[in-house]
């Protein structure tokens, strides 16, 4: 059996009164691409912040690489944080940005061994050309490939992605998808990607987690997208959802 990665139990985290998760199981093993699914203000950023101990939880274990978070070593985990957080305007170059993903810090020695890897790691994932650019100039497809490329600076055995893909239409038509498997092939890294493309969910992931609070389901992607519990998840009927592309998988 392959080594777990990420082990949670009975997790359940608060904000003053207000529960954002209730006693939530997960367990990933290496090489897992899970991704998680589920509505708005359903605790999908929470619980991946509880995994990189950006947040405390109120009850219940979390390990990763069987360690707590906090002790977990910043090179083995990379995040690419919702796009909606991120400050723009802040004004540094692309080349900069993806630097800080070595150290975790906006102020870092530039040597040689860092421009090398920050070349390199653009250059994988098509960038060169923007080397130079301000970030504030970047289209939003092109930020998140910039994100991308910074959280593989370190080779990571371990990638949170949270809506990596966000105003580009659908990721299994953009060549974000193929970058993606191609740098977990490279790097042997597991990944949990929370998304709202259920297409891409059910095509490319090893498993799903269905999010609403508490886990509604959690497994492989035919058994977890079913009517019954998409409406559990998102709170109105599951045919209102589009659902074709399981549809034509059945034709
Ligand atoms: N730091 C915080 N303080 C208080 N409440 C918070 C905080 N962070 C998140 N929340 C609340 O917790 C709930 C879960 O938020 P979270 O960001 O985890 O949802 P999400 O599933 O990622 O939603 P979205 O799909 O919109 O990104 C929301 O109701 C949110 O308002
Ligand atoms: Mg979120």
């Amino acid at each position: 059996m392959k080594d777990p990665i990420v082990e949670i139990s009975e997790l359940s985290v608060f904000f003053g009164k207000y529960c954002v998760l209730n006693k939530v199981d997960l367990f990933v093993r290496s090489l897992d691409f899970l991704t998680i699914v589920g509505p708005n203000g359903g605790g999908k950023t929470t619980l991946i912040k509880t995994i990189l101990g950006l947040v405390e939880p109120e009850s219940g274990s979390v390990r990763v690489f069987g360690k707590k978070p906090c002790s977990v070593a910043y090179k083995n985990i990379g995040y690419v944080p919702q796009i909606k957080t991120i400050d723009r305007s802040f004004p540094g170059k692309v080349y900069e940005l993806v630097a800080t993903g070595w150290s975790g810090r906006w102020k870092f020695a530039l040597n040689d061994v860092l421009r090398q890897r920050v070349k390199e790691v653009l250059s994988t994932c098509g960038l060169e050309h923007l080397e130079d650019r301000q970030i504030n100039k970047l289209s939003g497809g092109e930020l998140q490939r910039v994100f991308l490329a910074r959280s593989f600076i370190r080779k990571p055995k371990l990638l949170l992605l949270d809506e990596p893909a966000t105003g580009i239409d659908t990721i299994a038509e953009t060549d974000f998808s193929f970058l993606l498997e191609k740098l977990q092939k490279e790097n042997q890294t597991t990944i949990i990607m929370v998304t709202h493309d259920w297409e891409y969910a059910y095509y490319h992931s090893t498993s799903v987690l269905l999010l609403n609070k508490s886990v509604v389901a959690l497994g492989k992607p035919q058994d977890v997208f079913t009517e019954e519990n998409l409406q559990k998840t998102f709170g109105h009927l599951g045919h209102e959802h589009n659902m074709d592309f399981i549809l034509r998988k059945d034709d």
